[in-house]
């Protein structure tokens, strides 16, 4: 059996955890790519509720295997009150495997983020202040804490010192802060080194075995097409490839092996931070969408910004990640809407375009040019096959399918895990 992919296809928040969590029974491995504890996933089960944030959805299925990827930033504190919470709550997480290439976020990298941000001011991107921007910086800049550092003294100690010697410049002279221990530094992740070698491996060459071994490899993406560092909104984005190629080079799993790409695109848009939104609502509408769709977020608690189901996006993250199948959700929160506006173009200085823009000034001038669709009053979270739907709500998936560039195989009509009407199969 090959590798699947889940991405987001707007901005984030789009139901990934639920559709992962979705597959999870009947895959071996789900594996995180990329980001960190910025990303904020809920999934509900039954009457329980979980707020996942860096541990990957497929922690809450017995017997399958989640895997924290090398393309990962991880928070060891967030990892542990992670797991202890799950394991409070009668969740094993003992089958966790993390990479030891992935790089690890220490307080500097924390302090960094906000004080960034603070000096930025109204050019701030409103980041999660996570630290994950700082980390994927001194990853790229060759200066990382690695998970496997954490197991030789002498070299964790060496690279705290060398990364201290320019951010203790930068804190003090730039930001006016207090210079950092790094003795202190060092100890705090000392602390977790026994508790982490249990789940410490090579994890692609693991990933990779299992697929020989012809296992299922469930490949989940935190953020989103349009947070992704080369293809999103940029500066307006998260730090790292949240789109389908980032799944290959955070996780070790060659193209080859990918043979499905599902993108997760919510039935309207949302945003949290800064940044271009062309179908942003200002309105009433905006908080009618928001309060209907409980839009605030899983990891900082920020009201997310409301908007139309955007075309142009989706079919961007349709030919950026090859997206062969789409899963619409949130459908039922449109519910009750007398008519319904779908963006299919903008209208960009007086020109009509229908691609994303080639420049960020583009995206920024883009008025969204709207097609009306006719809404419906039933309660649909009953739905189990398209015929449950009413008529309008089966023409609105059908004109998106038409639109957006790939098919829509699931339409999420509720929260829980049983609450998905599923066209084709997604495995
Ligand atoms: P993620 O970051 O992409 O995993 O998405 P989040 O978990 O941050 O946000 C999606 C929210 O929508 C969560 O609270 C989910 O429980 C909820 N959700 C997912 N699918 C559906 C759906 O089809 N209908 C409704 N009403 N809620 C959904
Ligand atoms: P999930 O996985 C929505 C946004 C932040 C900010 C920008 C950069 O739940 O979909 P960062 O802290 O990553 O440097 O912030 O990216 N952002 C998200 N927005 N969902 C997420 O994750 C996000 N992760 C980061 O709001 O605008
Ligand atoms: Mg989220």
């Amino acid at each position: 059996m090959p590798a699947i992919v889940i991405v987001g296809a707007q901005w984030g928040d789009e139901g990934k955890g639920k559709a992962t969590d979705l597959l999870g029974s009947r895959v071996d491995y789900v594996v995180k790519f990329n980001g960190g504890n910025n990303a904020g996933h809920t999934v509900v089960i039954g009457d329980e509720k979980y707020a996942l944030h860096l541990l990957p959805s497929g922690i809450l299925t017995p017997g399958c295997t989640p895997v924290i990827g090398n393309g990962v930033v991880i928070d060891l504190n967030v990892l542990f009150e992670e797991i202890d919470g799950l394991e409070a709550r009668g969740i094993d997480t003992s089958r966790l495997l993390v990479s030891a290439n992935a790089h690890v976020i220490t307080e500097y990298h924390r302090t960094l983020d906000k004080v960034n941000e603070r000096f930025l001011g109204s050019r701030r991107i409103g980041t999660t202040g996570r630290g994950i921007g700082p980390t994927y910086a001194d990853k790229m800049n060759r200066l990382g804490i690695r998970i496997q550092d954490l197991f030789d003294d002498k070299i964790l100690q060496q690279k705290v010192d060398g990364a201290l010697e320019l951010k203790n410049q930068i804190l003090a002279k730039v930001y006016n802060r207090r210079a950092m221990s790094a003795d202190a530094i060092v100890e705090e992740l000392s602390q977790y080194v026994e508790r982490l070698r249990p789940f410490v491996c090579d994890t692609s060459l693991v990933l990779n075995d299992a697929l020989t071994r012809g296992e299922t490899v469930l490949l989940e993406a935190g953020q989103a097409t349009l947070l992704d560092v080369d293809h999103g909104t940029y500066p307006f984005v998260t730090s790292s490839s949240a789109t389908a190629g980032g799944a290959c080079t955070g996780s070790g799993i060659p193209p080859t092996a990918v043979d499905r790409v599902i993108g997760i695109v919510k039935a309207y848009a949302t945003r949290v931070g800064e940044g271009p939104f062309p179908t942003e609502l200002l309105d009433a509408d905006g908080d009618r969408l928001r309060q209907s769709g409980s839009e605030f977020g899983t990891t900082t608690g920020r009201p997310r910004r409301c908007g139309w189901y955007d075309v142009p996006v989706a079919r961007y993250a349709a030919r950026i990640n090859g997206v062969t199948d789409f899963v619409l959700t949130k459908l039922d929160v449109l519910t009750g809407w007398e008519r319904i506006p779908v963006c299919v173009a903008y209208d960009i200085d007086g020109e009509r375009v229908s691609e994303m823009p080639m420049t960020q000034t583009g995206f920024h001038h883009a008025k969204p040019v709207y097609e009306f669709f006719d809404g419906w009053d039933e309660d649909i979270s009953g739905a189990r096959s398209l015929e449950d739907l009413p008529k309008n709500a089966q023409r609105y998936i059908a004109s998106l399918e038409e639109l957006s560039g790939a098919r829509m195989s699931a339409i999420g009509v509720g929260p829980g895990r049983d609450e998905t009407v599923v066209v084709h199969d997604l495995l």
